[in-house]
């Protein structure tokens, strides 16, 4: 049985699984896919050793979490973030948008408004919608931050518009504009979700890929925050194991975790048991890898920030956490970018679908978190593109 593809692209020979989205999307044309994210980078090597095991043991039937799983994220939280988690406030999930989901069916009315601000991920505008609410978005803007320029909260019309909400969903740190939102900003945000009196869902799928400053959950900032918070955490985009579904939401408060859990019930099913093993080791054992991933990516955004603020037409502003760069083309003067630079053999997520309308359209996301031959390549031939057109 084959499991490989060799994929030969910008004079460079790549093996990609055969069932990467990414990888699939392109395949047999000469495009690299800086799309969906993930990452071109094996997972620790102690993930895959500790899967080869569980493999090893041919038994693969209903699982449940296990006591060392579990002390794996407590001691995970503690370490990284001082929070002392209590494993009963742990729902384990296959995924992050699932848990989007239940937060969208669990809390409040059908009906009532869910609250996040643009561009954003896309499931955060699709999810409100397909819960039986009314998604209420409002746009991030562009602000001067230690002397250039970077994305920030128009906190007046947040407050505005969170009058009208029952859930705010909070992405930090945030996909696609790579903030990862200072204390100051959490604590406004904060006082508005008490202000409104609302239930705060705060997606922390990037928490342990943060390049600059540390990542203070949410749910840290005081107990009476922790009680109107669910945070979704995950160890799958740090180690690259998306594809083996294991997250879990953080619930401190009773109500909301019964409520949570019962949204769940006969719809989502169990976590399967390589992803849980995977989630041990990967917090258990891969700290020195997940260090050595972090200088990798902070030395590639810092690559992608010099040459894309280096051409005409095009920007983007410091990535704090993610291995994603959002960039605006909207002085290209090119209707379409992520279709412009497909063209040019670069495949990138089209801004388009992180927002509301057409708003985004000139804007793309890039995935950097790959190879540096080939991250060297797509951003050779953008430049080439943008400046033979
Ligand atoms: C902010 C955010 N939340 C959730 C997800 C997806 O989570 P999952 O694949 O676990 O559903 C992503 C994937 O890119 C993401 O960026």
């Amino acid at each position: 049985m084959l499991f490989h593809v060799n994929y030969d692209i910008a004079g460079t020979s790549v093996i990609a699984p055969q069932d990467s989205t990414r990888w699939r999307k392109y395949a047999g044309r000469d495009v690299i896919p800086l799309w969906v994210a993930d990452m071109d980078f094996p997972t620790a090597p102690a993930v895959v050793e500790a899967l080869q095991q569980r493999v090893a043991e041919g038994l693969f039937g209903y699982g449940h979490p296990w006591p060392s799983l579990i002390e794996s994220v407590v001691a995970h939280c503690a370490h990284e973030y001082q929070w002392a988690i209590d494993p009963d406030w742990l729902v384990w999930l296959p995924g992050l948008v699932p848990g989007l989901h239940l937060a969208c069916r669990s809390v409040g009315q059908p009906g009532d408004g869910v609250f996040t601000a643009t561009p954003i991920y896309p499931p955060f505008l699709s999810v409100p919608a397909d819960s039986g609410r009314r998604l209420l978005s409002m746009p991030l803007i562009q602000d001067e931050m230690d002397g250039m320029s970077g994305w920030a909260w128009d906190f007046a019309a947040t407050d505005a518009l969170m009058k009208a909400a029952r859930l705010f969903l909070l992405c930090h740190p945030h996909n696609p504009v790579g903030r990862a939102w200072r204390e100051d900003e959490l604590w406004q945000l904060a006082a508005l979700a008490e202000k409104h009196d609302l239930v705060v869902c705060s997606d922390e799928i990037h928490c342990d890929l943060t390049l600059t400053g540390r990542h203070r959950p949410f749910a840290t900032l005081s107990p009476e925050i922790a009680a109107r918070t669910i945070t979704l955490m995950a160890p799958s985009k740090t180690f690259n194991i998306a594809g083996l579904g294991c997250s879990f939401a953080i619930i401190p408060n009773a109500e909301l975790r019964r409520n949570f859990r019962a949204a769940a019930h006969g719809i989502v099913p169990h976590v399967n048991v390589l992803g849980l093993a995977a989630c041990e080791a990967a917090y258990r054992h891969g700290a020195a890898w997940r260090a050595t991933l972090l200088d990798t990516l902070r030395s590639n955004a810092a690559r992608v920030e010099q040459v894309i603020n280096g051409l005409p037409g095009l920007s983007m502003t410091r990535v704090e956490a993610t291995f994603l760069a959002w960039i605006d083309c909207r002085e290209m003067g090119i209707e379409r970018p992520a279709a412009f630079f497909e063209q040019a053999g670069v495949g990138l997520s089209d801004g388009i679908d992180f927002g509301p309308g057409r708003e985004y359209a000139r804007f793309i996301r890039l995935n950097f978190g790959t190879k540096r031959t080939l991250l060297d390549a797509a951003l050779a031939r953008m430049v080439e593109a943008c400046t033979t057109n």
